[in-house]
C-alpha cells in the first residue's frame, strides 16, 4: 500500500511526528512518502492508497493555510482512506478533530488520528516544552503508525487514543482560538522590512507559509494575507524583519496562556513538565532560532 503524507511544519516538530508514523506505517511493508507544505505542488494523493495530513496549532486551530489548501484545492480524495496529526503547546482545542472534519469535507474516509506536543516557538511562549517531541512522543507516533497499517490490513480495530473524539479540547481554548485569530490581525501590526538590513536572500518569501511576502523593484514587500505567525521574524538572517509586538500582546496572550490556564482548560497534565518561558530573551532577540532550509528545527542558541 502507498501512503502520500502531506506536512506543514516550520520548526520541524509536526515532521518528526510525520517520519514516526511513516516508520510504523514502513515495519508493516507500506511504501510512505512525506511531502513538506511548501513543496505542496509536488504532493501526489492521486497514486497512493491512503494519506495523512498533519500541521501544528496556531490559535488553537489548525493552521489555516493547511485548512484553506483543503478548501480551496480542487482535491479529490474519494474513496481514499486517511489519518491526520496535530503538534501543538498546551491549547490545541479541537484541532484535531477540525483537521479531520476538513480532510473529510475534501472526499476522505479519515480512520483516525494523533496529536503529540511539540516545543513551543511563539514568541510569548518561547521555550515551553523545549524537548518534545521527545522519544516516547515518537514512539507513539511509530505505534499509531502500525495501528493504523493493521486496522487497513487485517481489519483490526484502531485503539481508542487513536479514534477522534469531537468533544476532546472543547472547552476555553476553542472558543479563544477563533477570537484571537480574528483580534490578532486586527491589532497586530504587519511585519516591516529594514531596507538597509535586507540583502534580499528571499528567506522570509521562500519560508511564508501564505505566499504574502514578495520582492518587487528589490524590496521586500508584505501583502495582504498574513497569518501572523512569526516565522519571517525568526528566520531573517539579517534581523532585517521587525514586528513591533506592543506590551499588551505579550500581557493578553500571556494571561490567557499562562501555565496555570493552560492546565486547567488546555491539555496539561497534572505531572507534565511544560518548560522554560523565555519569552523576554527572544523578544529582545539574545535568542535567535536556528534555521536550516531542508532540515526545519526547533533548536535556538543564544547570541555572543
Ligand atoms: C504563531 C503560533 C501560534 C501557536 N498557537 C498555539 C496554540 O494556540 N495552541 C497550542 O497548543 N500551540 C500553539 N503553538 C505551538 C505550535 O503548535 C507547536 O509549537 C507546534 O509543535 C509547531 O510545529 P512545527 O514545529 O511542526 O512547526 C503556536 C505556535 C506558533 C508559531
Amino acid at each position: 500500500m502507498k501512503t502520500a503524507i502531506l506536512t506543514f511544519s516550520q520548526t520541524g516538530n509536526t515532521l518528526k511526528v510525520g517520519n514516526a508514523i511513516s516508520e510504523g506505517l514502513r515495519t508493516k511493508g507500506h511504501e510512505t512518502e512525506q511531502t513538506r507544505y511548501l513543496h505542496r505542488k509536488k504532493w501526489n494523493p492521486a497514486n497512493a492508497d491512503l494519506i495523512g495530513l498533519g500541521c501544528p496549532v496556531f490559535e488553537n486551530l489548525p493552521t489555516e493555510n493547511v485548512l484553506d489548501y483543503l478548501r480551496e484545492s480542487n482535491h479529490d480524495f474519494e474513496g481514499k482512506k486517511a489519518f491526520v496529526f496535530i503538534t501543538s503547546g498546551g491549547s490545541p482545542g479541537k484541532s484535531l478533530w477540525r483537521l479531520a472534519k476538513a480532510v473529510k469535507q475534501a472526499g476522505a474516509d479519515v480512520i483516525g488520528g494523533i496529536q503529540i506536543r511539540g516545543a513551543v516557538t511563539v514568541p510569548t511562549k518561547f521555550g515551553e516544552f523545549i524537548d518534545r517531541p521527545n522519544a516516547d512522543d515518537l514512539r507513539q507516533a511509530k505505534e499509531f503508525g502500525v495501528a493504523v497499517a493493521d486496522h487497513l490490513t487485517d481489519k483490526a480495530e484502531l485503539p481508542s487514543q487513536f479514534q477522534i473524539d469531537p468533544n476532546e479540547g472543547g472547552r476555553l481554548y476553542d472558543v479563544l482560538g477563533p477570537c484571537l485569530t480574528y483580534l490578532k490581525k486586527k491589532i497586530t501590526p504587519l511585519a516591516t522590512c529594514d531596507e538597509t538590513k535586507c540583502d534580499l536572500c528571499g528567506t522570509c518569501v521562500f519560508e511564508c507559509p501564505t505566499n504574502c511576502i514578495k520582492i518587487r523593484n528589490k524590496k521586500v514587500v508584505f501583502q495582504e494575507g498574513c497569518m501572523v505567525c512569526y516565522r519571517c521574524w525568526h528566520v531573517c538572517p539579517q534581523d532585517a524583519v521587525s514586528i513591533q509586538f506592543s506590551p499588551k500582546d505579550g500581557f493578553i496572550e500571556r494571561t490567557l496562556y499562562s501555565n496555570r490556564m493552560e492546565r486547567r482548560f488546555g491539555n496539561i497534565g497534572n505531572d507534565e513538565i511544560i518548560g522554560p518561558n523565555l519569552y523576554t530573551d527572544v523578544l529582545s532577540r539574545k535568542i535567535k532560532l536556528k534555521y536550516d532550509r531542508h532540515n526545519p528545527t526547533a533548536e535556538f542558541e543564544y547570541r555572543q
